[in-house]
């Protein structure tokens, strides 16, 4: 199969791990005989510095353009430590996210049991954890009217959100539920908020329609409590923008690394695909930084092309080297290997002539990877 993929790499630690996922998707390419073309672009700070704008148009006509968009990670300290900046590096990825369609974002938290030591949680509390959320990603707060009184001492965001675009997301969140442990949970904030009611509302309604789904509401307060006291209780946790944001930060450090985690953004149209953490600027050009999520995001676009053989390919060889304690500095900071170590080793054992993890265990001498 042919596939064109914007790489829009942005800021920090973007442009590194999103090249270990490209060394993962071209031996995927080289291994099941497809090809993958891939279409640099910018956005972020780097693409303010260039052109003045977080995303220009140019960059938009690539993704546009594109069979799916990978994405680094965007965020530079120069604007955060500024709050007058009128032109922010987020406004390229919020903009994205509207011009494409993309109201869901999907970020699975998993597990790798020779990790459990790393989780901030008890072993006993981790064990078994395996959630998703489904975080609505074009409304709310995130996108409402902003602004400030003429003498600018009072500020608003306001929060809206519509049946609809409850609805599609809400769909979405069932489907998976029911292609995994078949329990939704609604996280919102219905005692207080009149858009938490109608979420709540209209999910409720659609609930109907999935007798086989065990529905659950907790207010955010709660989940984020709950989250921390049993995640084990978790299956899909569907949420509005602004929760979501939080509460998904909050799940992913869960697994011991929030640089393990990757996610989806589908919608209307091109499927964006980006890891959860942010562009890290502390490590940037370092070659430190954790690439696993961005790896790991590459997987979810090959599911998203319904390559599930070569999505499935990636994660054995991710968890092989895992389980072998072959990772990356955040990870184990008394033995680790490199950023693109890691993406050279992935590659390198994706296109292995090894069918089975026994085989796979013939790459590895004493402990250290043959490549
Ligand atoms: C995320 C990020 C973004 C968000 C920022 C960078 C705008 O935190 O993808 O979770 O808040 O949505
Ligand atoms: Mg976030």
């Amino acid at each position: 199969m042919k596939k064109t993929i914007a790489l829009l790499s942005g800021d920090g630690i973007g442009p590194e791990v999103l090249n270990q996922a490209v060394k993962a998707l071209k031996a995927v390419a080289a291994r099941f005989d497809h090809q993958f073309h891939f279409q640099p672009a910018l956005v972020g700070a780097v693409a303010i510095r260039a052109t003045g704008n977080p995303l220009p148009d140019d960059s938009l006509d690539v993704c546009r353009h594109a069979d799916a968009i990978l994405f680094g990670a965007i965020g530079d300290p120069a604007f955060d430590q500024d709050p007058t900046a009128k032109v922010r590096p987020e406004q390229g990825l919020l903009r994205l996210r509207k011009e494409m369609g993309l109201f869901a974002n999907i970020r699975p938290v998993e597990l790798y049991e020779s990790l459990s030591e790393r989780s901030p949680l008890r072993e006993d509390r981790i064990k078994g954890t395996n959630l998703v959320v489904y975080r609505e990603l074009t409304g709310g707060i995130y996108f409402g009217d902003k602004g400030r009184s003429s003498d600018g001492k009072l500020a608003y965001d306001s929060c809206e959100y519509s049946v609809e675009e409850i609805e599609r997301i809400a769909k979405m969140a069932f489907e998976a539920a029911l292609r995994r442990r078949k329990k939704c949970t609604l996280v919102d904030k219905a005692n207080v908020l009149e858009t938490s009611r109608l979420w709540r509302e209209t999910v409720q309604r659609l609930a109907n329609e999935y007798p086989d789904i065990e529905m659950e509401y907790l207010f955010v307060d709660n989940a984020a409590m709950q989250l921390i006291q049993r995640p084990s209780q978790f299956d899909v946790i569907l949420t509005e923008n602004m929760f979501g944001d939080i509460l998904s930060d909050e799940a992913s450090v869960l697994t011991g690394s929030l640089g393990l985690l990757p996610s989806a953004s589908v919608g209307e149209k091109t499927a964006l695909f980006e890891p959860v953490h942010g562009s890290y600027p502390e490590a940037a050009g370092k070659d430190l930084a954790n690439p696993i999520a961005a790896i790991l995001s590459g997987a979810l676009m090959l599911d998203h092309f319904e390559m599930f053989e070569e999505a499935d390919r990636i994660r054995t060889v991710v968890r092989l080297l895992m389980d072998k304690g072959v990772v990356t500095m955040d990870l184990n900071p008394n033995s680790f290997v490199s950023c693109s170590k890691i993406g050279d080793i992935i590659g390198v054992f994706i296109e292995a002539d090894s069918e089975d993890e026994a085989s796979f265990a013939n790459l590895f001498e004493g402990g250290v990877p043959i490549v």
